[in-house]
């Protein structure tokens, strides 16, 4: 079905994708693509380099959930307190999502995949906000993998703006107080309509979230990793479902 994908050399070698239970893949895996910068020190190059080969791993992560047909896949690539980097990694940042975006369209529109964003692209330039609109625009009847870009993202920017949406739907009338719990709430939130992740990905060896869907983890599995995210292999990934797929999910009940 995703044959227009280039087979990945990695997915063949790859000798734990066979234990995966394709029966039980998680629905929604979350990313926080971290350790560009600890790439590029490793190995005395700008950290530009390091994002750049980051968008590589990007690449190849895709394609293969696509491949092994998980529904959502959202990436944290750039938080609402990573502005405060020095201004050219930040434009860095912003070219490289243009040039991925307009890099992989097509093979990823061939391939179904639905290309959105979560964030408030508002405050993004001009030209990432039009390719990622556009991007969205071509895609949104898609029905494979849905691809969230999450830009400009923050956990608690997510829950405020919630609030603010709310209070406005309150105030017009078209929702009333009693009529507020956390499945309404939910679909105030940038995630609107999709399943929690099941699954947090971290890379480069740090155990936090950084503000990354708050709300939406609240009964998340999170996934650390020593390896820094240029770095990391589709067999990586193999291996954090198939941790995943072992992992005693009890929602706050009884196993
Ligand atoms: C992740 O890599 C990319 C973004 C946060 C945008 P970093 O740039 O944070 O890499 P480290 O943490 O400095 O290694
Ligand atoms: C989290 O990484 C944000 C993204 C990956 C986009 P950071 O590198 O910004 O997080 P901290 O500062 O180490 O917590
Ligand atoms: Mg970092």
């Amino acid at each position: 079905m995703f044959k227009v994908f280039k087979k990945s050399n990695e997915k063949e070698s790859s000798q734990v994708f066979e234990k995966i239970d394709m029966n039980n893949i998680p629905k929604h895996i979350g990313i926080i693509m971290d350790g560009n910068g600890r790439w590029a020190k490793q190995r005395n190059l700008p950290r530009a380099m390091g994002h750049r080969a980051g968008v590589e791993t990007i690449r190849n992560i895709v394609k293969e959930c696509s491949n092994i047909g998980i529904k959502y896949l959202t990436l944290y690539a750039f938080s609402t307190e990573n502005w405060v980097r020095p201004k050219d990694e930040v434009n860095t940042l912003m070219e490289l999502l243009v040039e991925y975006l307009k890099g992989e369209f097509r093979e990823l529109n061939e391939n179904n995949v639905i290309i959105n964003s979560i964030g408030d692209i508002s405050k993004l330039p001009p030209k990432c906000k039009k390719e990622l609109t556009d991007a969205y625009e071509n895609t949104k009847n898609n029905t494979g993998l849905i691809l969230n870009l999450a830009l400009n993202y923050g956990g608690r920017n997510d829950i405020v703006n919630a609030c603010k949406k709310m209070y406005n739907d309150l105030d017009s009338g078209k929702l009333s107080m009693q009529d507020i719990n956390e499945n309404v709430f939910s679909k105030y939130l940038y995630t609107a309509g999709m399943p929690d992740p099941d699954i947090i990905i971290r890379p480069s060896g740090e155990q936090r979230l950084s503000n990354f869907l708050l709300w939406q983890s609240a009964y998340t599995e999170f996934w650390y990793s020593q390896i820094n995210w240029p770095d990391f292999k589709v067999e990586d990934l193999h291996k954090a479902i198939i941790d995943y797929q072992n992992r005693d999910r009890r929602f706050g009940g009884l196993k």
